[in-house]
């Protein structure tokens, strides 16, 4: 069958690790991507360190490289004036001119001293000679000495307050004989800042250091360095450990701050919240669906375990939905008749306009709710059906067709029938049976209208004869009254006999509003001939205003006719004069009630158990049936027969069928 939901449901571990699987490439690719979210940034905070590390090298040695050719200018001018105090000493004026030129073109030179060979000052410009060379220019005059090459010394006189100074020994020979030396003095400070580009400055703090890693220098014009980016670079200088080191101010490039980064993280944040809440309204969404499924699956169960056939039509009558039990009900699978509009292909011909006159209903929205109908599956076997319709609604209360639920009700008419011809076939057996009881009493009722016609037509052939033998007139008078009477009595003998016919005939059970007075009024006859051969008095008492019972007239007279026979046996001891029937009838709680009232012999409570039973009879001819047919009888009309003792002797038999609301009372 096709139904949206009725899909065989997956096993449940086959589900579970589906669903991992399916959870587990989107998981892999947010981790990923979140991973290059993040490495991104970082990365790129990394090349830009990288990248003004790389910058602040290059900026250190071109700098080291300026100083360096600074004092290599200092050196090569010094060089040159040595050869030429060595080999022409120029005049004082002279030699102060080329001083004070070697201090115009480096600010750095404080001092230049000219010392002989024997370590006397010749000549001096700047700062004041010191009285003797500190030690670390005594160091590099050594050396100088030894190697015949000029020298530095290191870097000496730095305190925390002030910068250190550097000299520069240059040893002067003349013919191969040492004559005499040039000392210059170099303010490291001034180095600094004269040579050092201001941008450079501005960047970077720089800072000289000895040997020690003392700092002998500074210059910081953009304040303190960071100590993020750093540099040291060795000035080459013959004789002398000088370091050259820069520190920028600038800062490690802040990570967040970063629009860029700020949004990576944005929008990680927001992919994960948002990935967070899918996957919980995935969850919620899946829950659902494995419930649907469960209560589909157990709902499609259900349907097919039903006998009751389903359908589903929508408001135009299209079928939407039918059942495994209407399937088999109309012998046609489930796709011959999903989706079809009237008329069916279970539609049996005869019936046709009864479909269509219902389907019109259904179409104007008025549905019949239950009615009896019948079926055709495609061989041509009729199925009767009971249907039940009620309206569709859906989830918002409004009505989307029609629902209806299909029984076979074969089983149920075949029982039916079977029962309604037995219940015939009894009640003929039963009324025969009545009248075989009654026989010898029809015997002797039809004996005396016969013998009386005998004795009257006897009586007419005298008056016949006689007057034939005596020539006299005819006495019409005497002959017309024997004829007369004689017909009377015929009349009567034909009655007997047609009342008799009427109550044997075969006929077909037929419930109909029937009024009490009617029924008594139908028996009767038979009833008062039965009592007056028993020396009985039939007294009928009826209240005028008696509501009808749905019943079948001729069973309920039968029912009156064996409830009377039998109170008319049962009082033939009684004395004449207290031999009455009555026939009474009362309405109470929507019951009628006929009693049936005889003053007899009673019934004794060994009786009383078997009274009903078929066949038992306390009677010397009696067959036992009247009582048993009786209550048969007044069941099958939803009534109950009960019996009790007449108070004034005797028994009182009645019977209680449900009133018919009636518009007016029968009577
Ligand atoms: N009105 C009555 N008074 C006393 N006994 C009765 C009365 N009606 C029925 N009975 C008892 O019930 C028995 C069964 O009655 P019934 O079924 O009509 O069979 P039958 O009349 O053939 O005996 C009778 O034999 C009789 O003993
Ligand atoms: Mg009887």
């Amino acid at each position: 069958m096709k139904f949206p939901f009725a899909q065989q449901p997956e096993p449940a571990g086959a589900t579970e690790r589906a669903r991992s699987w399916r959870w587990l490439v989107p998981v892999l690719l947010v981790l990923l991507f979140l991973a290059v979210l993040i490495w991104l940034p970082w990365q790129a905070r990394q090349m830009e360190a990288n990248e003004r590390q790389e910058q602040l090298i290059a900026d250190t040695l071109w700098v080291e490289q300026t100083l360096r050719f600074e004092l290599a200018r200092s050196e090569e001018a010094l060089a040159s004036l040595g050869s030429d105090l060595v080999s022409r000493p120029p005049s004082p004026q002279v030699l102060k001119a080329r001083f004070q030129q070697m201090f115009n073109n480096g600010h750095e030179l404080v001092r230049i001293v000219w010392y002989g060979p024997d370590g006397a000052v010749l000549a001096n410009h700047g700062l004041d000679a010191p009285a003797a060379l500190p030690a670390p220019t005594r160091l590099a005059a050594d050396v100088a000495g030894a190697t015949r090459r000029g020298r530095y010394s290191e870097a000496y006189g730095a305190t925390s307050a002030t910068s250190g100074m550097i000299d520069y020994y240059l040893p002067l020979y003349a013919g191969g004989r040492l004559a005499g030396s040039l000392v210059a003095t170099y303010s490291l400070q001034v180095l600094l800042d004269e040579t050092v580009p201001w941008w450079f400055a501005q960047d970077n703090a720089l800072t000289l250091l000895d040997r020690n890693e003392r700092a002998v220098a500074r210059r910081a014009a953009g304040g303190p360095g960071r100590g993020v980016y750093t540099h040291q670079r060795e000035l080459d200088l013959p004789g002398a450990l000088v370091v050259l080191s820069t520190n920028s101010v600038k800062r490690a490039p802040q990570l967040l701050p970063n629009l860029l980064v700020g949004s990576v993280i944005v929008l990680a944040l927001g992919l994960v919240l948002s990935l967070g809440s899918l996957w919980r309204h995935i969850s919620r969404t899946l829950a659902a669906e494995r419930a649907l499924r469960q209560q589909m699956a157990f709902r499609t169960a259900m349907e097919n375990s039903l006998v009751t056939g389903l359908r589903a039509r929508d408001l135009e009558g299209r079928v939407t939905y039918v059942n495994r039990a209407f399937c088999e009900i109309v012998g046609l699978p489930a796709e011959e008749v999903v989706g079809k509009k009237p008329p069916m292909p279970y539609w049996a011909p005869e019936v046709m306009l009864d479909y269509e006159e219902r389907f019109r209903g259904v179409l104007s929205g008025n549905i019949t709710p239950q009615f009896e109908t019948v079926f055709q599956r495609p061989d041509g076997v009729r199925v009767p059906v009971l249907v039940y319709e009620a309206p569709l609604v859906d989830a918002d209360g409004r009505q989307t067709g029609w629902m209806s639920s299909i029984q076979d009700i074969t089983d149920r008419k075949r029982a039916e029938e079977l029962n309604r011809q037995q219940q015939e076939k009894l009640e003929t057996s039963a009324r025969l049976a009545t009248m075989g009881e009654m026989s010898s009493m029809l015997a002797h009722e039809l004996n005396q209208p016969l013998a009386a016609i005998s004795s009257y037509t006897a009586g007419a052939l005298n008056v016949l004869e006689r007057t034939g033998q005596s020539g006299e007139p005819v006495n019409s008078g005497m002959l017309r009254h024997a004829l007369e009477q004689a017909r009377q009595q015929a009349q009567r003998a034909g009655q007997i006999i047609r009342s008799v016919h009427e109550f044997v005939k075969k006929r077909e059970p037929r419930r109909e509003p029937v009024s009490i007075r009617s029924v008594v009024e139908g028996v009767r006859a038979l009833v008062e001939l039965q009592a007056r051969q028993a020396g009985a008095t039939l007294r009928v008492e009826l209240p005028p205003q008696l509501p009808p019972v749905l019943a079948d007239r001729v069973m309920l007279e039968q029912v009156l006719l064996n409830l009377t026979r039998n109170a008319i046996e049962a009082m033939v001891d009684t004395p004449v004069a207290q031999r009455v029937l009555r026939v009474a009838a009362a309405h109470a709680d929507g019951m009628v009630t006929v009693s049936v009232i005889d003053r007899g012999h009673g019934i004794a409570p060994e009786v009383a158990a078997g009274l009903f039973s078929p066949f038992y009879s306390t009677k010397a001819e009696g067959m036992g049936m009247g009582l048993s047919i009786c209550r048969t009888a007044i069941e099958f009309h939803g009534g109950t027969l009960t019996h009790a003792a007449n108070p004034d002797g005797g028994t009182v038999f009645s019977f209680a069928l449900p009133a018919q609301a009636a518009d007016g009372a029968l009577g």
